[in-house]
């Protein structure tokens, strides 16, 4: 029986170790090693982190390079050849490609942090203070990122912490079938009487990770564009975990042809699992007076090297982002198979990119159950939506065929034992 050796002196308040009980080692690609030598496949991928996989060999060297040279490490916001070169190569490979014109600016390393900026500017520059946020969307722990989450065990278990000045909206599709929410949200706008005030902004991932891999459609993200045009609220796409390539193109939004007014990175721009994050805001919007959203931590010098290269690598044509959308196709029929093999589990697929989440409709425990057996079976990955009720994939970008069909075949492999654990339980719980 496991033993979790930091029981003692970490806090509680840890998680993932519970799920995954080992002791890690090393790492590599899309392996991870724990300390008795075990191999793990890895599906969780650093919760969006690690989309080049542990270790990447061709960002490592870079990375050692630049620490044998003295390059310098911390420099609060000071100008470095580190920064500038990864600004450069952002703006070149990027942004420019794309025609998209955002100022960057570097906020503390954090996912939550930049959606503290994204807030906190909108309001600034609007000078209004609601928000409107959708049903299961995720954007952080720290204050102002919470209460625009809509999970209720993040939220509500604090004291104190409550959606001050946010207005959560049903998500594309949040009730069954209907794509239509943005109408609803419309005739709030429109109405003196709805109870909901001109907001400042709007967040929103594309694809919902935490929340449960919900997918907007295309046309939705339109009509949320259309509508923030409109009515002259700001547009923040919340691009932290569906962004750098998961979804197969660099932007989540790519494919639906819309341009945020400003948008969140963080997680896998660090390239490398370092941490960086950062805020592009249109040109007009960049409002900030000096020193208005500081921290000691905003930008990252390793990190910065590393995202350099990675995007130098990955980003300089459209191979990359091929293959990801190439391997979908495979993950997609994968896990239609498994979906059509176990029909009693009702599982629904969803997702895009690397992106995907299956969901057993039959029975919400389902999910989890399989993430256990999975993972004595040799495989991390993890559960997403209010409940773990979705098997979410979120594998490196960069694994190779062989390893996403051995992990796929554990996935398939652990069902039928998931789907007799859950019914015995359903059995026991009914005597
Ligand atoms: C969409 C989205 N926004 C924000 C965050 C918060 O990022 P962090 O955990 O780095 O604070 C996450 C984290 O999972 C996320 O998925």
């Amino acid at each position: 029986m496991f033993k979790d050796p930091a029981h003692k002196i970490e806090s509680n308040v840890r998680s993932y170790v519970r799920s995954y009980p080992i002791v890690i080692k090393q790492a590599q690609g899309s392996i991870i090693t724990d300390e008795d030598g075990n191999k793990y496949l890895d599906f969780l991928g650093g919760a969006g982190a690690l989309n080049y996989g542990h270790n990447n060999p061709k960002i490592k060297s870079h990375l050692i390079e630049y620490l044998q040279f003295d390059g310098i490490i911390h420099s609060l916001d000071m100008a470095s050849h580190a920064k500038l070169d990864f600004l450069n190569t952002f703006n070149n490979k990027i942004l420019m490609p794309r025609g998209l014109n955002y100022k960057v600016q570097f906020t503390s390393p954090t996912g939550t942090n930049a959606v503290e900026a994204a807030l906190k500017l909108a309001r600034k520059v609007t000078g209004r203070t609601g928000v409107i946020s959708f049903t299961n969307g995720y954007h952080g722990m720290t204050l102002g990122a919470l209460a625009v989450t809509g999970n209720k065990y993040h939220r509500q278990g604090i004291p104190g912490v409550e959606s001050t000045h946010v207005t959560f909206m049903p998500y594309c599709r949040y009730v069954d079938g209907l794509d239509s929410s943005i109408d609803f949200l419309r005739y709030k706008l429109e109405d003196d009487s709805s109870g909901v005030d001109l907001p400042a902004a709007v967040i929103v991932e594309t694809v919902q990770g935490e929340g449960g891999i919900n997918v907007a459609t295309t046309q939705w993200l339109k009509n949320l564009r259309e509508l923030c045009n409109e009515f002259g609220v700001l547009l923040i796409v919340d691009d932290i975990q569906a962004g750098c390539g998961r979804t197969g193109d660099f932007f989540s939004f790519e494919a639906s042809g819309i341009v945020p007014d400003i948008v969140t990175l963080s997680k896998s721009i660090g390239a490398y699992g370092l941490p960086l994050a950062l805020v592009l805001i249109k040109p007009e919007l960049d409002q900030w007076k000096p020193a208005e959203h500081n921290g000691t931590f905003r930008g990252h010098n390793l990190a910065f090297v590393a995202a350099d290269k990675a995007i130098q690598y990955f980003w300089s044509d459209d191979k990359f982002s091929e293959s990801v959308k190439r391997k979908e196709v495979f993950l997609r029929q994968r896990l239609e198979d498994l979906a059509n093999k176990y029909p009693e589990a009702d599982f629904d697929v969803r997702g895009r990119g690397l992106m995907y989440g299956i969901e057993a409709k039959a029975n919400e425990n389902i999910a989890m159950a399989l993430q256990k057996i999975c993972f004595k079976n040799g495989l991390i990955i993890e559960t997403a939506g209010s409940h773990g009720q979705v098997l979410k994939f979120l594998m490196p970008l960069t694994i190779s065929d062989a390893e996403l069909e051995r992990g796929l075949d554990i996935v398939e492999a652990s069902c039928e034992q998931a789907l007799i654990e859950v019914s015995q339980k359903k059995i026991a719980n009914a005597k």
